[in-house]
């Protein structure tokens, strides 16, 4: 973004209106070219969705019709239980499970941490807070930052997540959970809630769902699966086994603007026991009273079932992509997504440039420029970046920093894939010269 079009955003207030045409012609040059690029098909960068033409759609109808989608009875909330029946058919849930669809994983991964510490220590918890209770959950150390931020917003703390080593493929080590749960009881504490992860954020691992299943049956503890961007992949028959356990789950949290190509904001939180998805959330209040018929008829409503009130009608984009495009559509895109991904890392293997850092389980490639330091890798994602050919992100695997493609986009071709090893290899053996911004594309 050049500096010019920056200091377009420095306007103070605009205290009388302009002419439509003015301000559409000022998105135009100062918003629409300057976005992140994840439309484009070779962006790879972080886990971002590509938008669908059905979504942009189903967003403008959905802004017309100004549903608030907090309560009441209305063809919006009927539509959203529906599409969490049919995120709970694809987890393998039952059709009675409840959820909303929410902003995004982090949010859905909070509603499950408060739904479980109401579960573990009874609706008391609401008025009085967690007192003496010191609750612990489990997750792998390769959880998202979010299942820390949630512990941390539920008021438990983040120290209250024992993060536990993972094994080379980069999935929780099950005897490691075993004894950080038996020793916890041990000192007094009341391990609570078991956290496994079906697509983890930095190489696409997923715990063995199954056996996170049995562990939490043996000690009477919420089982929630954090499948931002695996639960899609269940749609695809292949991929499918890989997450065997998901339907033991009390509660799954995941994201329609990853994986299923929604255009932002869409996650979804679905918990197998409706009740008590219910008590954690539900309070009554004089101007939210309910009704056997009107309007105000038609319980539970989504205010009983999260933190918001006034929420927009988010579920019409969900509707109408998995309506026009299909369930098994969006699973073959998850299927060919993977395809690619092992692609690059064929590619990676056979460059003697490159080094592949994390096996490829799912749909993301780490590798590193093999001749470059920590600094190299994060200047060949800038300067690729800023050239605007191909996108990729960086993590720190192992304590150093590697390259990484996350293969999200359903506009992604095995012809984008060719052109990353030649690029990354280009730019890191010119490492330090500043990058071509004639090839820009223009997103
Ligand atoms: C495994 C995992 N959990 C949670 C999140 C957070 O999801 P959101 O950005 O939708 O809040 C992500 C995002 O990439 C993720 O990969």
């Amino acid at each position: 973004m050049p500096e010019q079009v920056r200091d377009g955003f420095a306007a103070p207030l605009p205290r009388a209106g302009r002419d439509a045409a003015d301000v559409y012609e000022a998105y135009r040059r100062l918003i629409a070219p300057y976005g992140v690029g994840n439309r484009h098909p070779a962006f790879l960068g972080w886990v971002h969705g590509g938008g669908t033409a059905i979504g942009m759609l189903a967003e403008l109808l959905a802004g017309g019709l100004n549903a608030n989608c907090g309560g009441r009875d209305h063809a919006p909330i009927a539509c959203e239980r529906q599409v969490v029946r049919w995120a709970a058919e694809m987890l393998g849930l039952p059709a009675e499970s409840s959820g909303l669809v929410v902003s995004g994983t982090s949010t859905a991964n909070l509603i499950a941490v408060l739904v479980a510490r109401t579960a573990a220590l009874g609706a008391d918890v609401r008025r009085a807070g967690v007192r003496e209770a010191r609750l612990t959950a489990y997750a792998s150390a390769a959880a998202h930052l979010c299942v820390a931020r949630a512990l941390d917003m539920a008021g438990l703390g983040s120290d209250a997540l024992r993060l536990l080593p993972c094994d080379a493929s980069g999935r929780m080590d099950l005897d490691a959970l075993e004894g950080a749960i038996v020793s916890d009881r041990a000192a007094g504490l009341v391990p609570f809630l078991v956290v496994g992860t079906a697509g983890s954020v930095d190489i696409g691992a997923t715990d063995d769902l199954a056996a996170l299943a049995r562990c939490c049956a043996r000690h009477s503890l919420w089982f929630h699966v954090d499948a931002a961007f695996g639960a899609i992949a269940m749609l695809s028959p292949a991929l499918r086994p890989l997450f065997a356990g998901m339907e033991r789950a009390d509660s799954v949290a995941f994201d329609f603007h990853k994986w299923a190509q929604v255009p932002y904001d869409a996650g979804c939180i679905v918990v197998r026991d409706a009740a008590a998805q219910r008590a954690a959330f539900a309070r009554e209040a004089t101007y939210l009273s309910r009704h056997a018929r009107g309007l105000a008829a038609g319980e539970p409503w989504p205010v009983d079932l999260g933190p918001e009130l006034s929420r927009g009608f988010r579920a019409l984009k969900v509707w109408m992509t998995l309506s026009v495009h299909g369930a098994d559509r969006i699973g073959q895109v998850a299927e060919h997504c993977c395809k690619l991904a092992r692609r690059l890392a064929e590619a990676i293997a056979a460059s003697p440039a490159l080094e592949l850092a994390a096996p490829v389980a799912l749909n993301i490639v780490c590798f590193r420029y093999a001749a470059g330091d920590d600094a190299t890798q994060a200047a060949i994602a800038a300067d690729l970046q800023e050239a605007g050919g191909v996108v990729l992100s960086t993590t720190i695997l192992q304590g150093r920093t590697v390259l990484r493609a996350a293969f999200v986009n359903h506009r992604t071709e095995a012809s984008d894939v060719d052109a990353i090893v030649p690029a990354v290899v280009a730019a890191g053996d010119s490492d330090g010269v500043p990058p071509d911004h004639t090839r820009q594309l223009g997103f």
